[in-house]
């Protein structure tokens, strides 16, 4: 008769060991006993065999997704007191780039009871933790760019990726580990946002983008050379609204999301930061028409020191670069209707009673 093979895979919790050998002396106890009492042949192998082993058998669980440790009572019980899951923020602006994100940010970190993460010196001011490898890093890595807040309450965490707005895996991770935070995002019209990226690019010295005009950019068809499509794929996609905020609603439900008028933001910033700190429900309330003052040096709205000066954000910020060729604005707006709507996958949900998000305007 064939025998039967049967693989089960215990994993012990470093963390529950870490004063106490009980769990491993039960364990090994238990292997014993099952090993003398019955005809099981138990066999085992190193750890990292071990690990190769499981992620044989379940493929899938390869990529982690990681939850709130705190969210389980037994959880908390066993992590060391020195453990918090209050450094984690509150809410997430998800960009995209180009829209105002940087203005933003400057405007929410004013605020006496909103808390940006410390500045990442790889990615520069932005943590980008759910959209690339950092996620591997674990939850303590990104816990690390947050200070613990002096009143969980009160105080708000929050980080600014710009990149995670069009990313597929962000979504879904950020509702794995923090499912009430917050989303805002910015928009802007497409194409003014992908203009506005290929010149960005282009004063970054992005080859392809010094290489190719932006008529060039956006009319790239399948025989275009790669290089070219490759910088017309993250050129647009980032501005198939629809598809992406799809995405996101799978995820959170549509009282968690903010959607600003990024233009209303440029003008009138002071109103959109009134219906910030109502969706968010921060306190106290900051008066950011005291706050804010136009510098008609910079042309847009920076922040008011003392003394009458400004902060305003730096050159690379509300940039100087000619306008876009109206022939090709048409043509790319009449595109950004059809794309933004439908994007390139097919239509968006319309479901009756798909609940709208906040919307601003
Ligand atoms: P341009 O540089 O093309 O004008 P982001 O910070 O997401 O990269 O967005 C940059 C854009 O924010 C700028 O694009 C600018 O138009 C816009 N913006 C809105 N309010 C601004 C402000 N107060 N100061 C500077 N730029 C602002």
């Amino acid at each position: 008769m064939e025998s039967m093979r049967v693989i089960s895979i215990f994993m012990t919790h470093l963390s529950n060991y870490g004063n106490d050998r009980l769990g491993l002396y039960t364990f090994v106890n238990l292997a014993n006993f099952v090993h003398t009492w019955t005809n099981l042949k138990l066999q085992t192998l190193p750890p990292v065999q071990l690990a190769h082993k499981y992620f044989e058998l379940f493929p899938e669980q390869k990529d982690p997704l990681w939850q709130n440790p705190c969210d389980d009572k037994r959880h908390r019980d066993i992590w060391s007191k020195e453990k918090t899951c209050d450094r984690l923020p509150k809410f997430l602006v998800v960009g995209p780039q180009k829209t105002g994100t940087t203005a933003l940010y400057l405007f929410l970190i004013m605020h006496p009871s909103i808390i940006s993460n410390s500045p990442s010196p790889k990615t520069f001011e932005e943590v980008q933790f759910f959209n690339r490898n950092n996620y591997h890093r674990g939850i303590d890595w990104y816990m690390d760019f947050f200070p613990t807040p002096s009143n969980v309450t009160t105080d708000f965490l929050f980080e600014k990726s710009a990149n995670y707005f069009h990313s597929e895996e962000v979504p879904r991770r950020a509702a794995s580990l923090i499912p009430k935070a917050k989303i805002i995002t910015i928009l802007i019209d497409p194409s003014d946002r992908a203009y506005s990226w290929y010149q960005h690019q282009r004063s970054h010295e992005d080859p392809a983008a010094l290489k190719f005009s932006f008529y060039q950019v956006i009319t790239a068809g399948p025989r275009a050379p790669s290089e070219l499509r490759a910088l017309q794929k993250r050129c647009l996609a980032p501005g198939w609204y629809a598809t992406h905020i799809e995405r996101w609603l799978t995820y959170f439900p549509p009282y968690q999301l903010l959607i600003i008028d990024g233009q209303q933001l440029r003008t009138d910033p002071s109103t959109v930061m009134d219906e910030v700190q109502k969706f968010l429900g921060v306190s106290p309330h900051y008066n950011y028409s005291e706050a804010l003052t136009f510098d008609s040096h910079k042309g847009f709205w920076c922040q008011l020191l003392e003394e009458g000066k400004t902060k305003c954000l730096g050159k690379s910020k509300g940039r100087k670069y000619p306008p876009m060729d109206s022939e090709i604005s048409r043509a790319l707006k009449k595109q950004c209707v059809v794309l933004s709507r439908y994007g390139p996958f097919g239509g968006v949900n319309t479901e009756p009673g798909l609940k709208s998000p906040n919307y601003m305007s």
